[in-house]
């Protein structure tokens, strides 16, 4: 449950490869929307190598980082813009765990417990705090820099 005082965020959220081939990204949508965001930029790209390590730097020499790179530019990718009061929490906590697996114990009513595999195959992506949410949100889409974003019409 959101407080009502949280501020209004956005944040990075982003359906993975997995989930892409899977071709679950309208059921995702839907469930995004039902959740009351509002999908202010969206696109269907796919990251290459070098872009996959930057987005990914903070986990650069970590045993899984070639396997995650690997993942991450085995397919598209389906980065998404995503508004709402305390959106960062809130589509961290919607996504559920990391670990799949543990999501459908914990979280069973999470997008990774529905759709996810594993901690690598897990469907997708959120930022974490505030900082790398502009971070990630620029790494995809450049600066909001006029404040003239608009909601997409859905
Ligand atoms: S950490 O070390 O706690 O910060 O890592 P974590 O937040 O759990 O995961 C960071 C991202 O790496 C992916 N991941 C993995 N990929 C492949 N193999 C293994 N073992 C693995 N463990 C974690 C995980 O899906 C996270 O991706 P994002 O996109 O950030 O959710």
């Amino acid at each position: 449950v959101t407080p009502s005082h949280c501020a209004i965020e956005r944040t990075l959220g982003m359906i993975k490869p997995d989930c892409v081939r899977n071709k679950h990204v309208d059921e995702i949508r839907k469930i995004i929307l039902a959740q009351g965001f509002s999908f202010v930029k969206e696109k269907d790209t796919k990251l290459d190598v070098a872009s996959a390590k930057s987005f990914y730097q903070e986990h650069n020499g970590k045993e899984f980082f070639p396997s995650l790179i690997e993942f991450m530019t085995s397919g598209p990718v389906h980065p998404m813009v995503l508004e709402g009061e305390g959106a960062i929490k809130k589509w961290r906590a919607l996504m559920g765990p990391t670990d799949s697996n543990k999501a459908r114990i914990t979280a069973p009513d999470s997008i990774r417990a529905a759709f996810g595999t594993d901690n690598q195959m897990n469907c997708v992506h959120g930022s974490d705090a505030p900082e790398s949410a502009a971070r990630e949100i620029s790494f995809f889409f450049g600066d909001d820099k006029q404040g003239s974003w608009s909601y997409l019409s859905i």
